[in-house]
């Protein structure tokens, strides 16, 4: 798949098959992600890969947790956003919400848990990178995970960025041993994607090249 096609079709995947990744597989994923550019080449990214029993327990501690806590993941938590943006955020939700009731799972619960699609998925990776970096090193941790979705696409996989999971990212740290001094930063979830689900087969727009590029000349 060239690379143009791959950066078309990618698009995030929610439901994902009972069909378990190869070790070689993911590793090949991780290969292809560390390839990003990085400033000073410092590579800052680290990435925790969790399946099988593993990611079963992180799956029960967080559902645990999010009832305990009554606070919910979802997008409503967030800090309110001008409306350019929060339009933006809405208009995913309403694409998504007729995919969503077909699954079974409700659009609340599906809101609650901040479209945590590694619950289903076979693979749930966490982002880390090391606390001693500032927060500009994000964006070279971004361009890795890029990579890491686009690879991914190409070989076949679905993936799924989750950045509303943070509020419990002391429960994925105690579950999954992460150090102190590493700040997590998103969970993605990787399998093969369910093609026949509604949700997967929902595809986002992006605006126009005048909202986001200006020329000065
Ligand atoms: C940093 C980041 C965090 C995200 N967090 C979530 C999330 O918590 N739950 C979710 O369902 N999707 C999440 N997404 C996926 C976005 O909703 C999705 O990328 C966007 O709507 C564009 O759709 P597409 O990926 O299908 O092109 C996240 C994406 C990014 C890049």
């Amino acid at each position: 798949m060239d690379i143009f096609t791959t950066m078309k079709e990618r698009r995030s995947t929610r439901v994902y098959l009972d069909k378990p990744v190869t070790r070689k597989e993911v590793e090949q994923v991780f290969q292809l992600a560390g390839l990003a550019p990085s400033a000073m080449n410092l590579q800052p990214w680290e990435f925790v890969v969790t399946y099988g029993e593993e990611k079963d327990r992180l799956v029960r501690n967080l559902k645990k947790v999010q009832a305990e806590r009554k606070v919910t993941c979802g997008p409503g938590t967030t800090k309110p956003l001008p409306e350019k943006f929060a339009g933006r955020s809405r208009k995913v939700l309403q694409l998504m919400e007729p995919g969503i009731a077909e699954t079974g799972i409700s659009y609340s619960q599906f809101i609650e848990q901040g479209g945590c699609s590694f619950y289903g998925a076979p693979i749930a990776i966490i982002v880390t990178m090391d606390q001693l970096f500032p927060e500009v090193r994000y964006l070279d941790v971004g361009l890795s995970v890029s990579y890491l979705l686009l690879a991914a696409h190409a070989m076949g996989l679905g993936t799924c960025p989750i950045g509303l999971i943070i509020p419990f990212a002391d429960v994925i740290a105690d579950t999954l041993d992460i150090q102190e001094n590493k700040r997590i930063l998103l969970a993605i979830s990787m399998g093969h994607p369910d093609n026949e689900s509604p949700v997967n087969k929902v595809k986002t727009n992006r605006e126009e090249l005048p909202e986001i590029l200006s020329w000065h000349e």
